[in-house]
């Protein structure tokens, strides 16, 4: 029997390289406008300074240790993550300092807890004082040690315990239980972040505080020093800074920010640019009013709407397929609004999109940590040539 050929290895080239244009950087690719970047990162960190209180960026959004060693570099206090496994990447890189934002539970995760605890400083939110003796035992059966905060309720409904009598019991078992000590408090209203309005924004957010006063209080009352409050996002972090009530912002969108960050309104004092877009090609230019781009589902997520295109090319981007996305003109969009459709699609008006294959486009993602969490690189660039691609390494590291 004749032997079947040895089927060729096939590699696939990098989307980009140092030195190469955005141009020719290979699609759907996240790229990073540096200039953007850094000037978010020290936008951030000088308000933190200001304001005397520690800022620890939250690497849920980038899942990438680049970013987070720039953060680093600039005075930031370690990081957040979100998982347990995502902080491992971050760890690998050198970070030794790690707040896990959330609730660990089960003896698999808190046995990595363990394991992290025994390299880096690490702290993580409790709720349940079933589970703060779950996580002693296990750092106890590592030799390891890690803060324990408590999560409060303070507007989101998400986790967190409601009742000062609770958080005040959980301090107090966290400061007899060994493996643990009570470090203070977590106190995040993630529906804060995207009220539009800046002044609406400023009351919530000040509601928030008060009631992480209010916790804090309670427990100085009865004689337990609360001195590590953290807490806030991008759209809280200029009040939650000032707030006197907060030592530590934990905001993650700002160093890219994204669609729906950019509908909230922002004052002079604190405001962010778009650094991060998602590169696509003109794959397909079916009708005068219609392009086709090659980024759609799998490339950036919806669920904050879709994608806008950065650049002026009188076209909206309307509908996001699995590997598609449908740009079209504004006289398709509202002949699709109006229900004539066809008449748009059969490329009955005048205007044409200006674009042709083979053109790049940048978009803006509306919601950057999920479309992170769809790519295993980032392309970074400055002044249209490519610097560096950084590994989104806790890309899908979700347990
Ligand atoms: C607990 C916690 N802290 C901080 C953040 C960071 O928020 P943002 O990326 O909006 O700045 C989030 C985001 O969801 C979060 O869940």
């Amino acid at each position: 029997m004749a032997a079947i050929p040895a089927a060729p290895i096939l590699t696939l080239p990098p989307a980009a390289v140092p030195g190469d244009s955005l141009a020719h950087v290979d699609t759907p690719s996240l790229v990073l406008d540096l200039d953007a970047f850094e000037s978010n990162l020290r936008a951030m960190q000088a308000w933190a300074d200001r304001h005397g209180v520690n800022l620890r960026p939250h690497g849920k959004a980038h899942k990438c240790p680049e970013v987070a060693r720039r953060q680093i570099a600039l005075g930031a206090r370690g990081i957040c993550c979100q998982k347990v496994s995502e902080a491992l990447p971050f760890v690998e890189a050198g970070i030794d300092d790690i707040h896990i934002s959330n609730e660990v539970v089960g003896p698999a995760k808190l046995a990595l807890l363990a394991q992290l605890a025994r390299v880096a400083r690490v702290s993580v939110c409790v709720d349940d004082a079933g589970n703060l003796v779950d996580i002693s035992a296990a750092m106890v059966a590592a030799q390891a040690q890690v803060e324990v905060l408590v999560e409060v309720n303070v507007g989101q409904g998400r986790c967190g315990v409601s009742d000062a009598a609770l958080v005040l019991a959980l301090a107090q078992q966290a400061q007899t239980l060994p493996g643990v000590s009570f470090g203070g408090l977590q106190a995040y209203h993630g529906s804060v972040q995207h009220v539009r309005s800046h002044g609406e924004r400023a009351a919530e957010a000040a509601r928030a505080a008060q009631a992480a006063a209010d916790y804090a209080n309670h427990l100085r009352a009865a004689g337990i020093a609360c001195d590590r409050i953290t807490g806030a996002g991008t759209g809280s972090a200029e009040f939650d800074a000032a707030s006197g009530v907060y030592t530590e912002l934990q905001a993650g969108s700002y160093a890219f920010m994204d669609g729906d960050y950019g509908a909230n309104d922002w004052s002079d004092a604190l405001a962010f640019r778009n650094s991060l877009f998602l590169l696509t090609t003109v794959m397909s230019v079916p009708a005068a009013d219609r392009a086709i781009v090659d980024a759609g589902l799998k490339s950036t997520t919806v669920e904050c709407g879709l994608p806008r295109i950065a650049e002026s090319v009188g076209l909206q981007y309307t509908a996001a397929n699995d590997e598609h996305g449908v740009l079209k003109t504004p006289q398709a969009v509202s002949a699709m609004e109006r229900s004539d459709a066809k008449s748009a699609s059969d490329g009955a008006y005048s205007q044409g999109s200006g674009v042709r294959l083979g053109d790049k486009l940048r978009l803006i993602p509306s919601h950057v940590d999920p479309t992170f969490n769809l790519h295993d690189q980032l392309v970074t660039y400055r002044n249209g040539v490519v610097e560096g691609v950084w590994d989104i390494a806790a890309r899908g590291l979700s347990r």
